[in-house]
């Protein structure tokens, strides 16, 4: 029986061991044994499902595995170390020398730079659209493009892209749609609901929630993820087990927990959209999103993180930041603790201005990821601090 989100994230466990425990505990083992020369033959001919070795398998990694895929309605997965190993790995699987990628150019740092400096190496070119020129995409599409790229709501600017349009684009030419969904999550958002072929994450963010392991996975078509495990399981990008035990758990709680997050984030943002040092505020379930409809559509909330101008450009933002008493001024997001960070000097700072312009990232941009501390002390504090 289908039983709902919810369900699924605290009742998929993995196979109870002998000692009945009713918490999953952690398997911390690099290798499992055999049961005769056959066994061992059949599982290493895959014509067996079996765990063998923990760089292709593992209890805790498959628990964690199987709720995603659940929760964002995939046929299969594979996780990783980082959601950057997540990246790299799935482009490096589906790719061969020559082959092009169409991206959004509003994507996540370090992924523009593995666009920009790495895939290049191997003669894999990127050409980028922004996230208003969907419509557009069509004429750049090559002979020799493979891959549709794009992440939304977008870091750090909190842009939507329409996911609808760009997976009927995919299917009518045949290319292979992947979104990384590490800002909504799968309980706000389900892409392959959408046309998505592949969806990444950074579960090092909301899905942890608590700051504490690095992680990624990606999920969907299962002959695709075929090819991702097969790479992966040759090229040892693979989750630890520890980190994969810590993930799933975590996964029990991410519908209660993004619940809050999106509520304070919108109380955030309705107190910044007010606030006369305030230019420009962006969150997706913000009336003055310029997407907000389409946000609507196909997010149940609008998540954790809320973008916004200081007045006074890049010295203005650097002040307030400098002001902030109680919250934390770090790289991460999705986390319990509300987090500040400025995009311009930090996580984009890689970047040319021109493109940092181009991915939606002023000089005055601030991003706070808003964590589950009560709504009253976060709001004081960016209130004391836009006092400068
Ligand atoms: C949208 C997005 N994708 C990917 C990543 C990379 O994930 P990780 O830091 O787990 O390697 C991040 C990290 O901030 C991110 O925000």
């Amino acid at each position: 029986m289908k039983h709902h989100f919810e369900t699924e994230a605290i009742r998929t466990q993995t196979e109870r061991s002998q000692y009945l425990e009713h918490s999953t505990p952690l398997y911390l083992t690099s290798s499992y044994v055999f049961e005769d020369a056959e066994d061992m033959r059949a599982s290493f001919a895959d014509q067996k499902v079996r765990n063998i070795y923990s760089r292709y398998s593992n209890p805790n990694t498959s628990e964690f595995i199987d709720k995603i895929c659940k929760m964002e309605g995939a046929e299969s997965g594979y996780a990783f170390a980082s959601g950057m190993s997540a990246v790299f790995s799935t482009l490096a699987a589906l790719l061969n020398a020559g082959d092009h990628i169409l991206s959004c150019r509003s994507v996540f740092g370090s992924t523009q730079t593995m666009f920009k400096n790495i895939l290049p190496k191997w003669n894999i070119s990127t050409s980028y659209f922004k996230i208003d020129e969907i419509e557009s995409i069509e004429r750049l599409i090559q002979p020799n493009t493979k891959i549709i790229y794009a992440e939304s709501p977008t870091n750090p600017a909190v842009d939507i892209l329409d996911l609808e349009a760009l997976g009927s684009i995919a299917k009518k030419h045949n290319l292979i749609l992947i979104i990384d969904n590490c800002f909504a999550t799968p309980y706000l958002q389900q892409p392959i609901q959408f046309g998505a072929d592949l969806v990444i994450h950074s579960a090092t963010k909301l899905i942890d929630g608590q700051g504490r392991v690095l992680g990624g996975i990606t999920v969907g078509n299962a002959k695709l993820i075929k090819q991702v495990y097969l790479f992966s399981r040759n090229t040892g990008p693979a989750l630890s087990p520890f980190n994969a035990w810590v993930l799933s758990k975590s996964l029990e709680t991410l519908a209660v927990r993004l619940d809050r997050h999106c509520d304070n984030a919108l109380k955030v943002a309705v107190f910044l959209e007010s606030h006369n040092k305030v230019n420009l505020v962006k969150y997706p379930f913000l009336k003055s999103h310029p997407q907000h409809q389409l946000a609507k559509k196909q997010m149940k909330a609008g998540g954790s993180v809320v973008a916004f101008e200081v007045k006074g450009g890049i010295d203005a933002g650097r002040q307030f930041l400098n002001s902030i008493k109680l919250l934390s001024l770090s790289a991460n997001l999705g986390d319990t603790r509300t987090i500040v960070t400025h995009p311009a000097s930090t996580t984009h700072a890689k970047l040319t201005e021109e493109e940092r312009l181009q991915t939606g990232i002023t000089g005055g941009l601030v991003r706070i990821s808003v964590g589950l501390e009560h709504p009253e002390d976060i709001i004081n504090d960016l209130n004391q601090a836009l006092a400068f």
